[in-house]
């Protein structure tokens, strides 16, 4: 399939994209840039083995949008693009709606002007609101923040699109917390300013970026205290994306939803051990106030997704921290090193 990759320079589109190469896809990247450096993209070739076109603009830009739909004949479209800080979209929650929601319009007026039937859509376990321990695909939707309803409203805009157009597939696939970096060490997460999530900042303690881990409360209802999440390894994640464009060429159903997790929990203090493991040594934390909007426990049904895309994670923490230890090394400061 010839596919358009919205926000293929991003942490997750980037991986997804060297996969679907390696699947024997052609791929087009569209991205501004906004959270993301052109230098990832010498290095996804120099991975792929061949030259990426990529399209540098805003897809809020509509006839930039309509221009490149006109000249390429996609077949599918995954759509990765997206602000994504939860407190940062509490202090601009303009900016989210604007660029979250403006970005899917854009992007399936395009697909429905020129017959792109298939869209593969980047969703959050942060849909399941405050209860997401165990979350089956069926629980209710609602959000805690305006990042959260971003989501939330964007899974029923495409869901009321696919009622009204019995053609078109859609996947909405809710991640649980992405982590690791390609086993090269050469494309990995590339956060601007100090990491809002915990892999991240635990990588930039170990390379001496960050003096100690803050862990925010080890008083919940948790087997440590600390709170508890499905790390998936970003890797797994791009394979289920592969799987699921994959099984839109064939689903009979408008519109499929599949958690993509590992259906296993691992606390903030087993992720920080399991990072010294990779490193060699102890790295410095002090126990701080809890966050607030966080949840105690977070974790995946992927039931659905195995049985449906044939899909599993393959890899460990251990692993997920070995390969981002390897990125957070080769590149101390990201690609700003590049
Ligand atoms: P990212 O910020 O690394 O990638 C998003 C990319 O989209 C960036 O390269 C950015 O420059 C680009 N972009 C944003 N707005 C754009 C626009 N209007 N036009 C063109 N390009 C635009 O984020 P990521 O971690 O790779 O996440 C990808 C998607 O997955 C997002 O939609 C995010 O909300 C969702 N998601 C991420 C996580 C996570 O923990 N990383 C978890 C659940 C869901
Ligand atoms: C965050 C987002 C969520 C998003 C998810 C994607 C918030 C409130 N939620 O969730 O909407 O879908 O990322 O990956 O930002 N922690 C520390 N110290 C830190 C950082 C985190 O102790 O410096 C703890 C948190 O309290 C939590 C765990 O580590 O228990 C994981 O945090 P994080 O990586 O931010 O992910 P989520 O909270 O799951």
């Amino acid at each position: 399939m010839k596919i358009l990759v919205s926000g293929g320079a991003g942490y997750i589109g980037s991986h997804t994209v060297l996969q679907l190469v390696q699947a024997g896809h052609d791929v087009v990247i569209v991205d501004n840039f906004s959270n993301s450096q052109p230098a990832v993209i010498g290095r996804l070739e120099a991975l792929a083995g061949r030259h990426l076109p990529v399209h540098a603009f805003d897809l809020l830009d509509e006839d930039k949008t309509e221009h490149l739909f006109a000249t390429e004949g996609f077949d599918a479209v995954i759509h990765f693009a997206g602000l994504k800080a939860v407190g940062e979209s509490v202090e601009k929650p303009l900016d989210y709606y604007e660029n979250n929601l403006g970005s899917t319009f854009s992007l399936v007026r395009a697909m429905r002007r020129h017959g792109v039937d298939k869209l593969v859509f980047s969703s959050s376990a942060t849909v399941y609101g405050t209860d997401q321990a165990g979350a089956t695909e069926d629980r209710p939707t609602f959000a805690t923040n305006p990042y959260g309803w971003t989501k939330v409203m964007q899974e029923q805009i495409l869901r009321d699109i696919a009622v009204a157009d019995p053609t078109l597939r859609f996947a909405l696939l809710r991640y649980f917390n992405p982590v690791g970096a390609h086993a090269s060490g050469t494309i990995g997460e590339n956060p601007s300013g100090i990491p809002n999530n915990l892999m991240p900042f635990i990588a930039q303690v170990a390379v001496g970026r960050r003096e100690r881990l803050n862990v925010f409360g080890d008083d919940y209802d948790t087997p440590d205290g600390t709170g508890v999440r499905d790390y998936i390894h970003v890797e797994d994640l791009a394979a289920g994306h592969v799987a699921a464009l994959e099984a839109l060429t064939s689903t009979e159903e408008p519109v499929s939803v599949w958690n993509l997790g590992s259906g296993r929990g691992t606390s903030v203090l087993e992720l920080l051990h399991a990072f010294e493991r990779a490193v060699g040594h102890e790295l410095p934390y002090e126990v701080v106030a809890r966050r607030p909007g966080d949840v105690a426990v977070s974790y995946a049904d992927p039931a659905k997704a195995n049985r449906e895309l044939g899909w599993q994670t393959t890899r460990s923490v251990d692993d997920m921290c070995a390969d981002t230890w390897r990125w957070q090394q080769q590149n101390p400061n990201g690609y700003d090193d590049a």
